[in-house]
């Protein structure tokens, strides 16, 4: 099992290059199954997820194959309808190759993603709106038959509760079936947008028709296609608090700052000093972090998957901080971590109450889940001791060179077997 040694206190100070998004590029990696042509993607980070779902794709007789820059999907062949377990339970967006397969063969057998350490993870709402285009499905033994005797017969369907996941895979499903549907009460994170357009790119016929609903109409014929996929917002997320809580300066490329105005806003309120260009945003961190508020919220809100970040800054806050979970049932298994590094977290229900001015203590550490790892590497930064970060194949799952572009910037921090 690998680990991260991690040695702070040096200031993260340089340029860090942001990569494609991680969970843009899940969904568009499943919506290539929905066409027979060449598929180009380009900008795909190098991660497990991805490594993960173009696996998934080859079990289902996708043919692969990176050239320089691009990912090359190829699905003349592809002709399976079976997703097995031993793939979707480590990457629970498995469950996004259901719309597509009983859009393109009317059947699918997909393996239920289970649950993981931030919560059970259902699908109910994607498999209640399935079955509002046509679909009847039984779970058997953990694997979802989903069959679509007359096909996919387009439809209105209201969401709910916002999820992002079951948006994606309503949206995929409807754009081969027979007429139009109109889906209300979307998720519209910036990942659901870019899926959006790589279908239109793809000869789909989608359009935003108000905030949260979208119009689909069936189309029979997909394009040739090739795109670039969209910039990690939580990534840069993440790096941005890097530079807050190590009071660092870094310059944050590759990326675009209207799309992370919320997380800029509340930086800002907490005291960092931030510029943006066209595709950069420059945060010079400063000693005295003020305490704030947070409610994690769907886009445009503050973003869930920035809580476990953000608390380890607001640890530092000259006062006390709430920070209420609003999206997932048990995101809060970093605290203990944090809290053995000497932070004073307590949590009621979906509440944590941060006490402010830690100074963390070097530790050895346990990664749960793909943020809670990097809010321990953040917390490390902060101190001069030498903590160690196990299980990080938790973290390999959405961070690209994530040692590499620390390092790059004043890190002391390598990954030892
Ligand atoms: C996506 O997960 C992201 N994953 C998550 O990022 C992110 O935290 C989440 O959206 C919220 O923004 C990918 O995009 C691959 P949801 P998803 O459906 O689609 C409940 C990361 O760290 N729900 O919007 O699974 C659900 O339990 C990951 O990159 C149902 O009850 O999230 C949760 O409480 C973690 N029934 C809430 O809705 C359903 O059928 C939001 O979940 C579906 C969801």
């Amino acid at each position: 099992m690998q680990k991260l040694e991690v040695s702070g206190a040096n200031k993260l100070k340089g340029q860090i290059n942001i990569s494609g998004s991680k969970n843009a590029s899940l969904p568009i990696l499943a919506a290539t199954l929905l066409s027979d042509k060449k598929v180009y993607l380009n900008n795909l980070p190098k991660v497990k997820d991805i490594e993960t779902m173009i696996n998934l794709l080859k079990s289902l007789g996708s043919i692969t194959k990176f050239n320089k820059k691009n990912l090359i999907i190829d699905n003349y062949k592809q002709n399976k309808k079976f997703a097995s377990y031993n793939l979707v339970k480590t990457m629970r967006a498995g469950i996004l190759v259901l719309g597509p397969l009983l859009a393109k063969f009317g059947n699918a057998k997909v393996s239920l993603p289970g649950g993981c350490a931030i919560g059970t993870r259902p699908v109910d709402i994607h498999l209640k709106s399935l079955s509002k285009l046509g679909v009847k499905y039984k779970i058997i033994q953990g694997y979802v038959h989903a069959t679509a005797p007359k096909g996919l017969i387009g439809s209105k369907i209201h969401f709910s509760k916002i999820s992002v996941g079951a948006t994606e895979n309503l949206i995929i499903a409807s754009t081969l079936a027979k007429g139009t549907t109109v889906l209300n009460n979307c998720a519209i994170e910036p990942e659901v947008k870019d899926l959006v357009n790589f279908l239109i790119k793809m000869g789909c016929n989608l359009k935003w028709v108000a905030k949260r609903s979208l119009k689909i109409v069936g189309v029979n014929q997909i394009n040739e296609t090739s795109y670039s996929v969209m910039f990690d917002r939580i990534e840069a997320g993440t790096y941005l608090i890097a530079a807050a809580v190590t009071e660092g300066n870094l310059k944050i490329k590759n990326v675009i700052p209207k799309i992370i105005q919320t997380e800029i806003n509340i930086l800002k309120k907490i005291g960092m000093k931030i510029n943006t260009k066209k595709n950069e945003i420059h945060i010079i961190g400063n000693k005295k972090i003020k305490n704030i508020n947070i409610k994690t919220s769907p886009y445009p809100g503050f973003p869930t998957d920035l809580q476990a970040q953000i608390m380890v800054l607001l640890c530092k806050g000259n006062k006390k901080s709430l920070i209420k979970e609003d999206i997932f049932e048990n995101r809060f298994m970093h605290v203990a971590e944090l809290n053995r590094m000497g932070a004073k977290i307590s949590i009621k229900a979906n509440k944590a109450l941060v006490e402010g001015n830690t100074k963390f203590a070097a530790a050895e550490l346990m990664a749960t889940d793909l943020r809670a790892s990097v809010s321990l590497i953040l917390a490390a930064l902060t101190t001069k001791g030498k903590s160690v970060i196990n299980r990080i194949y938790h973290l390999d799952r959405g961070y690209e060179n994530i040692e590499k572009k620390l390092k790059k910037v004043g890190a002391k921090i390598r990954r030892v077997n």
